[in-house]
């Protein structure tokens, strides 16, 4: 199906969104609702998100949008007071099921959050990571990967010639197209990302967004973001929430010019936030 994913046998046909196929969807969720003890954050969450597109998560500070993005990846069940009813399903698979493997999910979908958070080590070693958790171990597979998810992060350029330099040295921004990186070194599917820009001046963001653009291509993203500008310049869809339920989610061009609820459209022109 994707280039990039060469061990993948479902399907031979090449296929490009936006044409007259429609998009299979990589989450349904379904009905879900999470509470940090008494406090419900998330009130019956009903979303399909599409493969091969960028969708944007909007609303204001606490309604939720973190907690949803990291359920997507089974996240929030680190944290002993969170109850969650209802379902996610990833490619039509219950990732709340006993016998679903979290760390399947987790390395099917990667997540970057607002501040890069590169592990102390050398840009190579944040790279390899995950493979060799994987069980990879040669030397020249391991020296491919580091080279395609660096050029797939758009950092390859930057830092070809300093590999064996240690993370921290980066900017912010090179730090976050790392962590981007690191989470494309596993082949995944699913990019989640906690507003990956918040952190950065508007050189590195600009940076971010045209990666974001690239990397739908060959990935599903799914991003949180409380710049309005930015969810409509990159994204394809939106979702709305606040909180703690989603007001809407359409497409993001409908829901920047025609939203159907007051609530939103007070939103997006600025009357609360
Ligand atoms: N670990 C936690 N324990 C208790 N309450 C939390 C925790 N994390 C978030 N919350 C609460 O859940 C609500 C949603 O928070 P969050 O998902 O972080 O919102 P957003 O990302 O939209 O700012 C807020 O009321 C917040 O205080
Ligand atoms: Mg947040």
């Amino acid at each position: 199906m994707l280039a990039s994913k060469d061990n993948n046998t479902q399907a031979e046909e090449v296929y490009e969104p936006n044409t007259a196929r429609p998009a299979d969807s990589v989450y349904k969720v379904d009905q879900l609702n999470l509470w940090y003890g008494q406090d419900q954050a998330l009130k019956n969450i009903e979303l399909e998100i599409p493969e091969q597109q960028v969708t944007a998560i909007i609303g204001p500070s606490g309604c939720g949008k973190s907690t949803f993005i990291k359920t997507l990846n089974r996240l929030t069940e680190m944290i002993p007071s969170v109850k969650t009813t209802g379902g996610i399903y990833y490619r039509n698979q219950d990732i709340f099921d006993k016998k679903y493997k979290v760390e399947l999910l987790r390395t099917k979908v990667g997540m970057v959050f607002q501040n890069p958070n590169p592990f102390p080590k050398s840009i190579y070693e944040n790279i390899v990571y995950g493979p060799k958790i994987h069980g990879i171990k040669d030397k020249k597979v391991l020296d491919e990967i580091v080279e395609s998810s660096l050029k797939g992060a758009a950092l390859w350029d930057e830092v070809k010639d300093d590999l064996k330099k240690n993370a921290f040295g980066l900017s912010g921004g090179q730090q976050q197209r790392l962590c981007i990186a690191r989470c494309l070194a596993v082949e995944p599917d699913v990019l989640l990302m906690d507003e990956p820009t918040s952190a950065l001046d508007p050189i590195s963001t600009l940076k971010i967004e045209e990666l974001v653009q690239d990397l739908k291509k060959n990935y599903s993203i799914i991003i949180v973001t409380h710049n309005m500008q930015q969810a409509g310049r990159i994204s394809d869809n939106t979702a709305f929430f606040l909180n703690g339920e989603v007001v809407e989610y359409d497409r993001t061009d409908k829901i920047f010019s025609s939203p159907d609820d007051k609530r939103t459209e007070d939103y997006i022109s600025g009357r609360f936030g």
